[in-house]
């Protein structure tokens, strides 16, 4: 099974991606100390009991699942929790969860005492191809999605595909988006080889993933600029995810990427993502009122002004990242979002 190196000078750290890597946990991560493992109710119990079980001083906190859990409240209630149980700099956090549990357990890491050793043990397929790698932790806040935050890279991923097994269909497709996102930007040869619907292993697609992840974030750590392409697709995916979640069918995250992405997107390269995205039965519009989607446009945070900037693909395989209007992001969606 692959270990993959982020290279990042003294921040360097291996990725394992290995079938049953959450049974040889001890050899991987140092536990011989205290262990904050942060989980929530919706990842299975028994990934976290396979840690807890291995480590010499196991604590556990374990969160409601979802985007509510990355708050201030929860944040400060991890430190609280820290501080009761006598951490020190010594001590360490593991995430076991998606990308709300990596990055609210890595900012807390990050900050405790000035940063102590996190390891993240990625669960869905969206958070092993994408969130846990990379370093970046956050909580929203006033209404801002990841607005408080840093780069923290983590000492390890450790990536077990044999956890895909519990998780549901629809959580699967989403990150098979966050897959075609990095593939149709960044890799040609990939994208050709599942769309041509070569038969691809899951660790195989979560490896060739991660190959683009790494090779994008050891040349832009800080996102000052190639690290933008991973938002292909996010900034009107965001809008459409803030939207969606006022009303009583919120898309996840992954889904509201697939329509964000071939808003994006053009010529071939358009009607080749979306026969991918079908085939994972991912959205490929969305309904809902102009009025509100501007809204939520104009509150981005990387938005500068009354332009935001974003990554276009024409050309499976290349990327553009320019600055746009919101009235031109809007017309960038007709065909794809029925605006009312
Ligand atoms: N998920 C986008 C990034 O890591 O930059």
């Amino acid at each position: 099974m692959p270990q993959l190196l982020m290279n990042l000078g003294e921040n360097s750290y291996d990725i394992v991606i290995e079938k049953g890597a959450l049974n040889r946990i001890a050899e991987l991560i140092p536990l011989n100390r205290k262990v904050l493992v942060v989980t929530d109710r919706g990842v299975p119990a028994e990934y976290s009991k396979k840690i807890l079980s291995k480590c010499a001083y196991p604590f556990l906190i374990k969160l409601k699942p979802g985007e509510e859990s990355k708050s201030p409240k929860k944040y400060l209630y991890i430190l609280k929790k820290m501080i009761e149980f006598g951490f020190d700099r010594h001590d360490c956090v593991v995430a076991v969860g998606g990308g709300v549990i990596g990055d609210l357990a890595g900012f807390a890491a990050a900050t405790y005492m000035r940063g102590i050793d996190f390891y993240n043990v990625p669960t869905t397929l969206l958070s092993q191809v994408d969130s846990s790698v990379g370093g970046k932790t956050a909580i929203d806040f006033e209404g801002y999605k990841n607005i408080v935050g840093s780069f923290y890279q983590p000492k390890k991923v450790i990536i077990d595909p044999d956890v895909l097994k519990t998780l549901e269909k629809r959580q699967f497709a989403c990150g098979m988006a966050e897959i075609i996102k990095m593939f149709a930007t960044y890799d040609r040869d990939s994208f050709d080889k599942l769309y041509s619907n070569k038969k691809m292993p899951v660790e195989e697609l979560i490896e060739r993933a991660l190959k683009v992840k790494i090779d994008v974030v050891s040349k832009d750590e800080k996102e000052s600029g190639l690290r933008r392409v991973l938002n292909f697709g996010h900034t009107v995916g965001h809008a459409i995810e803030s939207v969606s979640a006022c009303t009583s069918s919120p898309l996840l995250h992954g889904e509201c990427v697939a329509v964000g992405m071939l808003c994006m997107s053009g010529g071939d390269a358009k009607k080749q993502i979306k026969t991918l995205l079908e085939r994972y039965n991912l959205p490929t519009s969305y309904k809902c009122s102009k009025e509100s989607l501007v809204s939520v446009l104009a509150h981005d945070k990387k938005s500068k002004k009354d332009t935001v900037s974003v990554v276009k693909v024409n050309k499976i395989g290349s990327f553009e990242i320019i600055e746009e209007t919101h009235n031109k992001i809007i017309s960038d969606c007709k065909g794809v979002l029925t605006l009312l």
